[in-house]
């Protein structure tokens, strides 16, 4: 991806923290809104699958506002929240506060692509929509991290946007232009992905994926690591 493409990103989710939630609280994605009660209702579906599948020691990579450490922070012994911006760090501050697990939570202003973490420390690892604004090589180099943070009994969550009929006309992949709340437009990459997108990225990423919920807007699939 080009440097100034990633910038770019990178500024628009910096400048989008306090807003970032209505995505699943209001149902209010960028762009146009088909339904705000579907989205509301997916976002559900993925905090359960959240609740159910983390545990332990667990890496958020990358965090954002921290969204879903209110549905596994009661089930987790320590917390690391990793991301790029500082404004999405200070509102999943906010939020490790809110739920009293500051004192067991970590904040790591990194980049996810070269996470400066000790290997074998993970029970659990959470990527949430962050799969879709990076390429494929990215993906493989991502996962080679990863596969190395986790304890050898450990699993992976990935939550990440399904391509279904639901998203209308728009590409299944690309660059499009996104517009904050005051109207600042930002340009950032943006893909979507199948179930069986994940058979492909298997091998490659050396993990056994399994789809749990592959709903209209959402996927939710877990990883363990490949024999
Ligand atoms: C769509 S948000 C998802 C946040 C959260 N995981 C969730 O599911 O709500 C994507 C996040 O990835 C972060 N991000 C994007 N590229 C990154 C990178 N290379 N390293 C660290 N964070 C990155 C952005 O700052 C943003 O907070």
């Amino acid at each position: 991806m080009n440097p100034s493409l990633r910038q770019s990103m990178n500024e628009y989710y910096d400048e989008r923290a306090a807003e970032f939630d209505e995505i699943y609280t209001l149902g209010k994605p960028p762009g146009t809104v088909t339904d705000p009660e579907l989205y509301k209702k997916e976002a559900r579906s993925l905090a359960h699958l959240v609740r159910v599948h983390c545990r332990g020691s667990i890496l958020d990579i990358p965090c954002g506002t921290g969204y879903w450490l209110q549905f596994y922070a009661a089930n987790c012994s320590a917390i690391t929240l990793v991301d790029q911006s500082e404004n999405m760090l200070r509102e999943g501050r906010e939020k490790a506060r809110k739920h009293g697990v500051e004192p067991i939570t970590t904040f790591v202003e990194a980049d996810a692509l070269e996470v400066p973490l000790e290997d074998r420390s993970f029970d659990t690892v959470l990527v949430g929509f962050f799969l879709s604004h990076v390429t494929d090589s990215q993906i493989a180099l991502f996962f080679n991290t990863l596969r190395n943070l986790l304890k050898p009994d450990g699993r992976m969550l990935i939550l990440d946007s399904n391509w279904t009929r639901y998203r209308g006309s728009r590409p299944k992949e690309g660059t499009t232009l996104r517009t904050l709340n005051d109207g600042r437009k930002f340009e950032i990459y943006k893909r979507y992905f199948e179930g069986t997108d994940f058979d492909r990225m298997s091998e490659t990423c050396g993990m056994d994926f399994t789809v749990r919920h592959d709903g209209k807007l959402y996927l939710g699939v877990t990883g363990t690591l490949r024999d």
